[in-house]
């Protein structure tokens, strides 16, 4: 609790400020995964989360967070198909009114449990893909089967109705082959296709030497995702292209989650109440949905009030004219960075730290020649640098 100690009682003696309602709640029912990719946000030390919570602890916490307002509800992991009350939680949100949204590697998934999902009332299916290139893809997900699988999967979830939402996570690795992702989106007749270029956090983070594109990657992989999105809307294809950059090549940060603890709440597998999906390793307390209800977490307690308003701010945010729209930027970033959680995000140029990232620009230009990738198990990190190097 070093950065936080001294100021937590001014902020909880200050008066309750008005905030939003946790409209999104996000479920990670499970860190429990059978692919390792490597940058994964997960927290680094998952094996040493509590026991998951159990079916009726979580339809609890559905209930009381619809109560009140929350109106989107994600299912996400680690893999939350290892779940085997899936359909039941998914049955039960989609009685209390939530719109449902599966967030999965397809791995493990049949055509049947679709179907099972379908009659639950499950609205939207998001398969993510590692790359459009089988090899590339089985060795970032650490898995020899799982593109075929992507592949199987994905056509199932189209031919059984839903819309095609498809995520691939872009870089170093995969991100000059930009082209043939597209490519494979539009065989596959997808929807909507988040390109989203990885975002550096738990394993990311550790692994953010090896991860992180150059300028020119970024910039080219951009440019042909326009020249694409022309070209399928000249043919006719609706399909969405959504393209997103790192904050690391930004001049000013991302006002994260849309503000800390206005919308957003994350209930971790071992019932850990989160403002976001990282916030865990902040030296911050952060209450657990055992212990107390959705109401006292979101409005109550010290971990969600702690960076509403602005009270929190150092210079250069606290009289920067901007702070309104970035609110600081990422709480997480900036402590992973700094150590210092009330830190300006160094992404921020006006940040003092801001030559962190410059460094980090600057160790992505340097010539790539062995791969250090760091997964959660160690053989998949032998077996990536052998793939990187090409033997
Ligand atoms: Fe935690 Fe940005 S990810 S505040």
């Amino acid at each position: 609790m070093s950065n936080a100690g001294s100021t937590t009682a001014n902020h909880l003696a200050r008066e309750a400020r008005p905030h939003g309602q946790p409209l999104w709640l996000l479920a990670e029912l499970t860190y429990k995964c059978p692919l390792q990719c490597p940058y994964c946000s997960n927290p680094l030390d998952f094996a040493g989360a509590g026991a998951e919570l159990s079916t009726e602890e979580w339809i609890d916490v559905f209930r009381q967070a619809r109560a009140m307002g929350a109106a989107q509800l994600g299912f996400s992991g680690g893999e939350p198909l290892v779940r085997r009350d899936l359909e039941t939680l998914i049955a039960e949100a989609r009685q209390l009114g939530f719109y449902t949204n599966l967030i999965t590697s397809g791995i493990g998934l049949t055509g049947q449990r679709i179907a099972a999902f379908r009659e639950a009332g499950l609205d939207h299916i998001q398969v993510s893909f590692q790359a459009a290139d089988e090899e590339v893809n089985n060795l970032l997900a650490g898995s020899k089967k799982a593109f075929e699988q992507k592949l199987k999967i994905a056509r199932e979830v189209k031919a059984q109705g839903y819309p095609m939402v498809l995520n691939f996570v872009t870089h170093k690795h995969n991100i000059d082959r930009i082209d043939r992702i597209i490519e494979l989106c539009v065989e596959l007749e997808a929807d909507y296709v988040e390109l989203a270029t990885c975002q550096y956090y738990g394993w990311a983070y550790e692994n953010r030497e090896d991860l992180l594109p150059t300028r020119a990657q970024l910039e080219r992989a951009e440019r042909i995702t326009n020249e694409y999105r022309e070209k399928l809307q000249a043919e006719g294809n609706p399909v969405k292209l959504i393209f997103v950059t790192p904050d690391y090549y930004e001049e000013r940060p991302k006002k994260c989650m849309n503000g800390w603890g206005e919308i957003f709440l994350t209930v971790t597998p071992d019932g850990t109440a989160l403002p976001c999906h990282s916030a865990r390793m902040l030296p911050l307390e952060f209450p657990n949905v055992k212990d107390s209800s959705i109401e006292q977490i979101w409005n109550e307690s010290t971990g969600f009030n702690y960076f509403r308003g602005d009270h929190w701010m150092k210079e250069p945010c606290r009289s920067c004219s901007e702070k309104e729209q970035d609110h600081g930027g990422c709480r997480c970033q900036a402590y992973m960075m700094t150590g210092d959680m009330h830190a300006a995000d160094p992404v921020c140029g006006k940040s003092p730290d801001h030559g962190l990232i410059l460094e980090a620009r600057q160790a992505a230009e340097a010539e790539y020649t062995e791969s250090n990738i760091t997964f959660r198990n160690e053989r998949n990190s032998r077996e990536f640098a052998k793939g990187a190097r090409g033997q």
